[in-house]
């Protein structure tokens, strides 16, 4: 979202005469859009503001900050950082222009200003504005914003504000026009995303028609919430040939007095019947979670409970968090922060332990098989190298002289080799 995010900025700059520089030495402004959601990204927010404390001593420069930080953090953003100029939270892009240029006039006239525009709205859902994308391969539509479930642990609803959905109209408009540039994948993105709802327009209803929009081979969604999957979505992702085969299903825990201290409003078999639901209508179906390891009061026993919920559904792959207090919310207000570092420490490595096994079989049961795989372009480790993705979200690697491609290109791989996160493809025989 907050990819999504910056594209939306970068476009209302762009309209306002910016240019933009890859460079931060030659910025005149450099903005930073943050996350909130765990100690780790917020801490990392800190540590690149004290980067730029250097650069702003030798120059003008406007440091801006954009976000769930700015809308959580706005009082202490502006008392302990005198280098943040401009404060923006999610709902608050419009204003930025003003904000810049305020700053830009006061450091002019050698005063310290700080703009602020951290108001949330019910509306905002920047439907007038089609970000100005970087080619490549995928691209992402918000279709709505902010979340009203109000899990404990969870600073999102603080910090996104309230649901809201955009019209369909707008989000099939946008769809067409990443179509004609170019674009062969789209993911659907919000903090909620299947709870869509536009008059009798569903999210079921919403993916499929923006999955017939000519040019677009894929079409993903994330991050949905357990409570909203009727079996109409099911059938869409099950049947539709555009639809991704890969539903990412958060847990969070597999216990039923945790999950309902998390205020997840599902309980494990409740959980566990979704899973099953998913694998009647598609048993090839990838499913990967997210998990919050030591949350508030976790016991040993309430623990186990997860690692067996994962032995027994056996994600493709999973993304373990240790949880982290956040400020304001329901958890850092009703509950203690009690499990000890080291235990939660210990019990997300015994995860990561568990899930590469798991990975590494699930991974191990495509060896021989054909996969059609969306190219996206070289391997992180060699440009000898390309990578995509399959159907299934899994990654797919393999040699540039074996098999020429184009990011973009839908190829076949025959799969010989298989690790915990990626695949080896040759050419199809
Ligand atoms: N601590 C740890 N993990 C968290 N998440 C959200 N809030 C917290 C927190 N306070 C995780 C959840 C969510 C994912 C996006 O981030 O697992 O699904
Ligand atoms: Fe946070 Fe829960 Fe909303 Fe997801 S559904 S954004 S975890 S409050």
């Amino acid at each position: 979202m907050n990819e999504y995010d910056s594209e939306l900025v970068r476009t209302l700059l762009k309209r306002e005469g910016y240019v933009f520089t890859e460079d931060r030495e030659c910025a005149d402004v450099i903005l930073m859009n943050t996350c909130a959601i765990r100690e780790n990204a917020h801490t990392k927010v800190y540590t690149h503001l004290s980067d730029l404390k250097v650069l702003k001593k030798s120059r003008p420069l406007v440091v801006g900050v954009l976000g769930c930080m700015a809308q959580n953090l706005k009082g202490e953003l502006t008392r302990r950082e005198p280098l943040v100029d401009v404060l923006a939270g999610p709902d608050a892009y419009r204003q930025l222009p003003i904000l810049i240029r305020n700053a830009m006039r006061a450091q002019e006239d050698g005063e310290q200003s700080k703009g602020l525009a951290v108001d949330l709205s019910e509306y905002e859902t920047y439907d007038d504005i089609i970000p100005e994308r970087l080619a490549g391969v995928n691209a992402w539509i918000a279709v709505m914003r902010g979340c009203d479930n109000f899990c404990s642990f969870c600073v999102v609803p603080y910090t996104r504000g309230r649901e809201r959905s955009r019209d369909p109209e707008g989000v099939l408009e946008e769809a067409r026009q990443i179509a004609a540039q170019g674009f062969k994948q789209i993911t659907l993105l919000g903090q909620n995303v299947n709870s869509y709802r536009s008059d009798d327009w569903d999210f079921a209803r919403l993916m499929t028609a923006v999955a017939d929009t000519p040019g677009i081979e894929r079409v993903r969604f994330t991050s949905p919430h357990p409570k909203d999957f009727p079996d109409p979505l099911l059938e869409a992702v099950a049947s539709h040939p555009r639809i991704c085969k890969h539903i990412h299903l958060p847990l969070q825990s597999g216990n039923d007095r945790i999950l309902a201290m998390m205020n997840r409003t599902y309980t494990r078999r409740e959980y566990l019947g979704l899973v099953e639901r998913i694998r009647s209508k598609n048993p090839d179906i990838v499913l990967t979670t997210d998990i919050i390891a030591g949350f508030c009061s976790e016991t040993d026993d309430e623990f186990a409970d997860t690692y067996r919920l994962l032995e027994e559904v056996r994600y493709h792959s999973a993304f373990i968090f240790l949880y982290s207090e956040r400020t304001n919310t329901i958890a850092a207000r009703k509950f203690h922060d009690d499990v000890p570092q080291q235990i939660k420490s210990q019990r997300v490595t015994s995860l990561v332990e568990l899930q590469r096994r798991i990975s590494a079989e699930r991974n191990r049961e495509y060896l021989g098989s054909t996969l059609p795989v969306l190219v996206e372009g070289n391997a992180k480790k060699s440009a000898l190298q390309g990578m995509g993705k399959t159907d299934g979200n899994i990654t797919v690697i393999w040699d540039k002289a074996a098999i020429p491609s184009q990011p973009g290109d839908l190829v076949a791989c025959s799969i010989y080799d298989a690790s915990a996160s990626t695949l080896y493809a040759n050419p199809d025989p």
